[in-house]
């Protein structure tokens, strides 16, 4: 068998068996394959598709390519979500302390972000002296003290899918599904947790731009979390506008503590739906009482004294907490303005992409990430607003024009709106 068969197949819209799908990704990792191959083997699957065996078959394999996790000797639950990426979505800062002060384990490997999306470990960072890059035995040892532990994946964890993602990113071969749903869950089988919840993004800001493709997707994902053993949940969401009223790392990481403060809104909303159903999943208990856990560990400040228990123990410097002037805004400010009155409607992909103009993100890997750099909603979709009200401030260290254009593209003052929901639809099974 040669690689040149398994793309020529694949070309031809035949079903790929085990044996061409593990030969396929030990030659990726191996570097037998060139990126050429790579990158024709990929284009070749977003024309043609893969079955749903195909796809499961490539992300055992794919999730087999390197080191796995080591499961932390700790008694009880491991827990996982994982956010297909947005813009404002703050939520694992939000729910890891919620979950961990409930007795739930988190032990979660989290991305840096790259284009418009945020990541979560540049977030983190937001805590100065905070560390991402825990070796295996100290993520081991936080998550048997403190519960929660965040940190980055190793180069060794999964390089199949570190190899493809980098050639599909610029091969214009990221929006295929079965691609998508093998990458992901490749990362997610090869750490160790008991339930997986997938936050499956829809509309501007996302990779998924119709609810159906996000279902769809949603699907194929639970489906192979189920069928490799592990408890998996998913949730449809919107992502037209931004989560959160704030993009920028120090501004996300600000309003996450607020949420942990009581703060209520979408990002506050959608972290206690998937705490829900992430306790209903591990504990039998009926959605009301675990909705009333994940309230109680925010009135109460269980939570918030959790979060400052993870970044103290990742090294960071937990009285930012409560002194935000530790999590700086960029000294100018331009506020951006409604041209005339109505109903307001937010995109979420070019403020996204504002907050990568003004330094706040990554164009490449290995890009360094202003986290002082800031957008702040003033309104949200469903607001009504008079001509001149603040729509939206930019916080900047460099006068950007194109980001202050990006700003006012992304509002528009309609005179009629269909509402959207904000979770679409909540998937179990692969039915
Ligand atoms: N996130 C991933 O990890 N992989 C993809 O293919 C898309 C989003």
């Amino acid at each position: 068998m040669t690689v040149y068969d398994v793309i020529e197949a694949k070309k031809c819209g035949k079903e790929l068996t085990e044996a061409q799908i593990n030969f396929f990704v030990r030659a990726v990792t191996d570097g037998t394959a060139s990126d050429a191959q790579i990158a024709a083997f990929c284009m070749a699957t977003l024309l043609k598709d893969m079955t749903q065996k195909e796809c499961f078959l490539l992300t055992m394999a794919m999730a087999d390519s390197g080191e796995k996790c080591v499961r932390p000797r700790s008694e009880g639950v491991f827990a996982d979500k994982h956010s297909t990426g947005g813009v404002s979505d703050s939520t694992t800062l939000v729910i890891v302390p919620i979950l961990a002060s409930l007795g739930i384990r988190c032990a979660k490997y989290s991305g840096r972000g790259l284009g418009h999306t945020g990541g979560t470990l540049d977030k983190l960072e937001s805590f100065p002296g905070f560390r991402v890059d825990l070796s295996p035995e100290e993520f081991e040892s936080q998550v048997e003290r403190v519960g929660a532990a965040v940190s980055g994946q190793t180069k060794n964890t999964v390089p199949a899918d570190r190899r493809m993602y980098a050639v599909r990113d610029v091969t214009a071969t990221i929006d295929s599904i079965p691609l998508i749903a093998s990458s992901v869950m490749s990362k997610k089988l090869a750490s160790f947790a008991d339930i997986i919840l997938l936050d499956v993004k829809y509309g501007d800001g996302a990779f998924m731009q119709t609810p159906q493709k996000a279902e769809q997707l949603a699907k194929w994902m639970v489906h192979i979390g189920n069928r490799a053993g592990r408890k998996t949940i998913a949730a449809v969401t919107d992502m037209e506008q931004p989560l959160g009223d704030s993009i920028g790392c120090n501004a996300e990481v600000r309003e996450a503590i607020d949420v942990l403060k009581g703060k209520k809104n979408d990002l506050a909303e959608l972290s206690l739906f998937h705490c829900q159903k992430i306790l209903c999943a591990a504990r039998g208990t009926t959605e009301e009482e675990a909705k009333a856990l994940a309230e109680e560990a925010i009135r109460s400040g269980a939570a918030l004294e959790k979060l400052a228990e993870m970044v103290y123990a990742q090294g960071g410097d937990a009285r930012a907490i409560q002194d935000d002037s530790l999590l700086p805004l960029a000294p100018n400010r331009t506020v951006i303005r409604a041209e005339k009155s109505g109903t307001v409607r937010v995109f979420a992909r070019p403020l996204g992409k504002a907050c990568l103009e003004l330094g706040g993100g990554r164009m490449k890997e290995g890009d360094s990430v202003d986290h002082t750099v800031a957008i702040l909603l003033k309104k949200r979709t469903g607001d009504k607003v008079q001509k001149g009200d603040a729509l939206a401030e930019i916080y900047y260290q460099r006068e950007n024009e194109e980001a202050c254009a990006l700003v006012k593209q992304a509002f528009s003052i309609v005179d009629k709106l269909t509402a959207r929901p904000l979770v679409y639809k909540f998937i179990e099974e692969d039915r």
